[in-house]
């Protein structure tokens, strides 16, 4: 697939930016008409419209690609694909010429440095193309539900690499102590198939949770669960929410406050 993606990108950088949403594609083609290629790429570079079109989708679908594409393309990637994908058929335009490839470089907590979990940023790009000015709120909201809830939920129809028996709380939106956590649980290394299988889950429970915030926003019905930057100004400091887990009992007082 992202072959595909990739030789549509190459060959038709000049399409894709006369692609940027469908309000950026019909003044295109009016500046085409107008007066030639290079004023509409020049007017066209300062617009960079967001957000594009969005189709409501099928939450089981988006779920079902983001497990099997894991295993190939890993979590940032995977969760990428398995809105985009959908999109690409339903809405084609911009879609069918976005480099999904972008974003495989968060796998692992970025690049196997175990920070924000790959699913996220995965999600974030998609929100951010589609989202307009509720994309920061949308995000924030799956920090929070990615830290509170016990993961994976997804049950694949067929188990791809291997059974698992254990859900976990990370409490945190990094992939280390994510990651950690569940191994410790489960009494798995990391390069094992009950890893691969839980972080192929937890990619479609991330995938899928994106798409039902997107589709409730499509709805008009999207009402944020969290005020917005709710961890900088609840602790005074950018954070996440288990100053425990690294400080113990001696969470340092924030300077300042
Ligand atoms: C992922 C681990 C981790 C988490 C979670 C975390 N911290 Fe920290 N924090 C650190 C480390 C490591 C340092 C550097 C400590 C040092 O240099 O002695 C630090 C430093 C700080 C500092 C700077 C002052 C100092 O004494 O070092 C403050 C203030 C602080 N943390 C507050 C918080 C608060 C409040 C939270 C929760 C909202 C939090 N931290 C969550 C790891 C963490």
């Amino acid at each position: 697939m992202s072959e595909i993606l990739d030789k549509d990108y190459e060959g038709g950088l000049s399409r894709r930016q006369l692609f940027r949403g469908a309000g950026a594609a019909a003044l295109g083609a009016a500046l085409i008409s107008a007066g030639g290629l290079s004023l509409a790429s020049a007017a066209l570079a300062k617009e960079a419209a967001s957000p594009w079109p969005y189709k409501k989708l099928d939450v089981d679908e988006v779920g079902r690609i983001a497990y099997e594409n894991y295993f190939t393309k890993f979590c940032a990637g995977t969760v990428a694909r398995g809105l985009l994908f959908p999109l690409r058929d339903k809405v084609g335009g911009p879609y069918g010429s976005f480099p999904i490839d972008i974003v495989d470089w968060a796998h692992g907590g970025v690049a196997g440095w175990g920070t924000v979990c790959g699913t996220l940023p995965g999600a974030g790009i998609v929100v951010g193309l589609v989202a307009g000015d509720q994309a920061e709120n949308i995000v924030n909201d799956l920090m929070f539900w990615y830290s509170e809830n016990n993961l994976p939920i997804y049950k694949p129809a067929r188990v791809i690499k291997a059974a698992i028996a254990n859900r976990s709380v990370s409490g945190t939106p990094m992939c280390h102590i994510s990651v950690g956590k569940w191994m410790k649980k489960e009494g798995v290394g990391f390069f094992t198939p009950q890893r691969m299988d839980r972080c192929a889950r937890l990619s479609a429970d991330i995938a899928m949770h994106t798409a039902r915030l997107l589709n409730a926003l499509a709805e008009g019905k999207y009402v944020p669960s969290h005020k917005a930057l709710a961890n900088v100004k609840q602790f005074g400091i950018t954070a996440q929410l288990n100053c425990t887990d690294c400080h113990g009992s001696a969470v340092p007082g924030v300077p300042g406050s």
